[in-house]
């Protein structure tokens, strides 16, 4: 059987055991990593189900369809349970989780009320922070002052202070902080000696949230961006974590409004129908909006949800097709709606004979509610590739994804059901499992 370099075999991994504690590491303790710590707050207490979250509730096929064989994806592998999990993380400001996820207001208070006890004692650590790089907000609870390097130095000592004193076997990082100014990797993102050089002189060129990445990677830690700025995008840090066996993946969490294009694009472009225009206008009035009111953080925003329609769609295969779509992204910032978001979609598309007709989404989605089982699932994903020996990206993540990370040159798959069967082929393989193709023939023998 000749194999496509997609399906070159690749060795099964020795997966060690998940045994002991994991620590969950947040750069922002804002309305996203407070309603993921609540949430799993709530369901280890048994008042709440872990829904929209694929390592607690998903099942993976095994074998043929004939073989009935579909065990829960946490019972495949061998994934860190909840009740092992410690969470610590940082914030600029010094409100504990339990005030940070009143603050937030995604949560109703009752609930909150039950949770108070294990939420008050998660008290943010200082923040490394800039304001070049997040505007619009300021708080009181900053690293005292020193170079980019010392700053690295400062989050290392957090994160070993973090590990040792919780008695955590393992960590998992995930970004949770607030969006970035958009930046493009620049020369002293270039090696990670250049970038070494660049934190001792404080090049300017060098976010916070890379010197949270690069103590992470440095500290032995896995890496998740679910932002859309370049963090561990750029060759310094993939160098990195690549040499030290370190995994890392990004960028963006895919949730409301990219989360609908990547399910109706695939299906528009499968039966071959044109589209002319993509309209999105969102409205939100959390932090989050706030800080994406600055142009630079929104630019950011802008590039990953461009991306994924044009990558989706391939104009330069279709141009029939795709070829003069006019595709526009806006995003408001509208406090009465607090985290509760709407986002509007207006597609023109066409059909046989170039007939045009058009689709309307109006989706009033939770940011927080829909952001939060996938820092569940990625912190726990990163923590098995790291026992399966799986390091630099892992692109098998993309599924969680807006601007999925790849190896250099290979453009990021966008299909949110091909990225499905990624995730679990790559399950599959991690266990010496056959991969299923789907192809099915042997049933029609
Ligand atoms: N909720 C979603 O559906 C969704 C989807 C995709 C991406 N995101 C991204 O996730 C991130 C978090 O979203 P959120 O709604 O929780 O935002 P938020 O504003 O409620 O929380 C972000 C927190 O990060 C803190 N912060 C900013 N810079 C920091 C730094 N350098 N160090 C430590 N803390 C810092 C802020 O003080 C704030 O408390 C944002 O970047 C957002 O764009 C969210």
């Amino acid at each position: 059987m000749s194999t496509t370099p997609d399906q070159a075999p690749k060795p099964t991994p020795n997966i060690r055991p998940a045994t002991g504690k994991l620590g969950i590491l947040t750069p922002g303790m804002g309305a996203v990593t407070t309603t993921f710590i609540a949430g799993v707050e709530a369901i280890k207490r048994g008042i709440s189900k872990p829904i929209g979250s694929v390592t607690q509730l998903s099942t993976i096929r095994l074998g043929k369809r004939t073989d009935n064989n579909t065990p829960l994806i946490k019972d495949f592998v061998p994934l860190a349970g909840l009740e092992d999990l410690e969470f610590g993380g940082w914030d600029i400001f010094e409100e504990n989780c339990y005030e940070a996820a009143v603050h937030a207001g995604v949560l109703e208070r009752h609930l909150l009320e039950q949770l108070k006890e294990p939420l008050e004692k998660i008290k943010p650590m200082s923040a490394v922070f800039d304001s070049e790089y997040v505007k619009r907000i300021t708080g009181p609870n900053m690293k005292p002052k020193g170079s980019k390097m010392d700053h690295a130095e400062m989050l290392m000592d957090d994160i070993r202070n973090f590990k040792e004193t919780r008695g955590c076997d393992r960590l998992s990082m995930i970004w949770c902080g607030s969006t970035e100014v958009f930046h493009r990797a620049a020369a002293v993102h270039q090696s990670l000696e250049a970038f070494e050089a660049g934190l001792a002189n404080n090049d300017p060129e060098i976010s916070p949230s890379q010197i949270y990445a690069y103590a992470a990677i440095r500290s032995g830690v896995p890496y998740a961006n679910g932002a859309p700025h370049l963090t561990v995008d750029a060759p310094c840090l993939l160098e990195m974590a690549r040499d030290r066996q370190v995994p890392i993946c990004g960028k963006d969490f895919k949730t409301g409004q990219t989360f609908m294009k990547t399910l109706i694009a695939p299906g528009l472009k499968s039966r071959m129908l044109g589209v002319s225009g993509w309209f999105s206008t969102n409205i939100l009035g959390n932090r989050d909006g706030e800080v994406l009111d600055d142009p630079g953080s929104f630019k950011s925003k802008e590039e990953s949800k461009l991306s994924a329609l044009e990558q989706i769609l391939q104009p330069e295969l279709y141009p029939d097709l795709y070829k003069d779509i006019y595709h526009k992204v806006r995003i408001n910032y509208y406090p009465p709606r607090g985290d509760s978001k709407e986002g509007w979609d207006n597609i023109d598309i066409f059909g046989w004979l170039g007939y045009p007709m058009q689709i309307k989404i109006d989706f009033l989605c939770r940011d927080s509610i829909l952001a939060a089982p996938l820092v569940l699932d990625l912190v726990l994903f990163m923590d098995l590739a790291q026992r399966a020996g799986m390091r630099g990206v892992q692109e098998w993540l993309s599924f969680y994804f807006k601007a999925p990370m790849t190896a250099p040159g290979l453009y990021p798959e966008h299909d949110i059901f091909i990225q499905l069967m990624k995730m679990k082929n790559t399950l599959r393989w991690m266990k010496g499992e056959q991969l299923i193709t789907h192809l099915g023939l042997e049933y029609y023998d």
